[in-house]
């Protein structure tokens, strides 16, 4: 197993080495390694079992660090560079060459981010260069939200996991990217609503991948999948249909009664969507079990967070 402790001092010197730590930020925990570092980075997908198609996201610690990384940074990105970092968002601009292809999987873009964690801000100020992390989860199943869920999967293959306690946040940066000069694209919902990003800099297109042989890399449709099937849907009904199934049931607000619910997680019991998105990847994980035959689950209202967290329900609940 990993060792699990603040020590950034001891984070940097496995990082300095190429090797990759477990790092905690406000949206999902991260699996980090030099960006600059080639092998390091390979390891990345090595350690996630992560296809080399899907690219990873950079992290720095302050806005005057991207010079080094990238060519040019549109108007309406540094009015939202400014307004949202450090948060939960993600920016994908023209990468320089120091960035390796690998990192961005061949694409001309690279998606650059700096986390609202102060311990991961301490360390990214130590180094001097930026880290690759993606969510530190084996690729395909749900992101980890705690120091502890780091450990249960990715344990036996790193040797650091830097505690920061639960996120604040609980699901993913958004993505938005500039290509078309006109209109910025949302290509991820996440952590930070379109409705603050449109009040930031007018009007954006949200185009999220939904095929299962994407175009563009990443954003596979089936993600954020536990073991145990989820079905998406009116839990009522869901509940009369499986009557015969041990449930375990995510619902947003209500709680619900049936001898076959196995296990019941309320995700806010005052309809709080920031709440609900701290909880929806730990929720998803604790179902996860062999006492539950079947996750069942609801749409939230589609608002704030709720896009973000339908998004990832819809995907967990995808099946081939
Ligand atoms: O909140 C987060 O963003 C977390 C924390 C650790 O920072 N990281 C994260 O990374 O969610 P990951 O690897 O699980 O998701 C990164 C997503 C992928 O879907 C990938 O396809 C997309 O970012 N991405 C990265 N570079 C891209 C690029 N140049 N163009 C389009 N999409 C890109
Ligand atoms: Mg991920």
């Amino acid at each position: 197993m990993a060792l699990i402790g603040s020590d950034i001092a001891q984070a940097k010197a496995h990082l300095d080495r190429g090797e990759l730590v477990g790092i905690p930020t406000e949206t999902v925990y991260g699996l980090a390694g030099n960006a600059l570092n080639e092998e390091a980075a390979l390891n990345i997908f090595k350690t996630k079992n992560r296809p080399e198609f899907d690219p990873l996201i950079v992290h720095t610690h302050a806005i005057e660090e991207l010079d080094k990384y990238v060519t040019e940074i549109p108007e309406k990105a540094i009015t939202l560079a400014h307004a949202v970092w450090p948060g939960p968002l993600t920016i994908l601009l023209e990468k320089k060459s120091i960035i390796p292809d690998l990192i961005t999987s061949g694409l001309s873009t690279v998606a650059i981010r700096i986390p609202k964690h102060p311990l991961t801000l301490a360390l990214l100020k130590s180094l001097d260069y930026p880290l690759a992390a993606p969510s530190a989860n084996p690729f395909g199943y749900v992101s980890p939200t705690t120091a502890s869920h780091v450990n249960d999967q990715l344990g036996e293959k790193i040797p650091y996991v830097l505690d920061g306690g639960p996120c604040s946040v609980g699901v993913e940066s958004t993505i938005v990217g500039f290509e078309h000069d006109a209109k910025p694209t949302i290509y991820r919902l996440g952590g930070k609503k379109v409705e603050d990003i449109e009040s930031l800099i007018g009007e954006v297109d949200v185009k999220l991948n939904k095929s299962s042989n994407p175009v563009a890399p990443g954003m596979l449709l089936s993600h954020y999948a536990p073991g145990v099937q989820v079905h998406l849907g009116e839990i009522s009904d869901l509940l009369k249909k499986h009557h015969d199934k041990r449930i375990g049931i995510i619902s947003f607000s209500q709680s619900f009664s049936a001898p076959n619910i196995a296990k019941q997680i309320v995700l806010s019991q005052n309809a709080d969507l920031d709440e609900a998105a701290r909880k929806i990847f730990s929720a998803l994980r604790s179902l996860d079990s062999p006492e539950i035959d079947l996750i069942i689950t609801e749409k939230l209202p589609e608002t704030g967070l709720g896009r973000a967290i339908n998004d990832r329900l819809e995907r967990a609940a995808v099946r081939y």
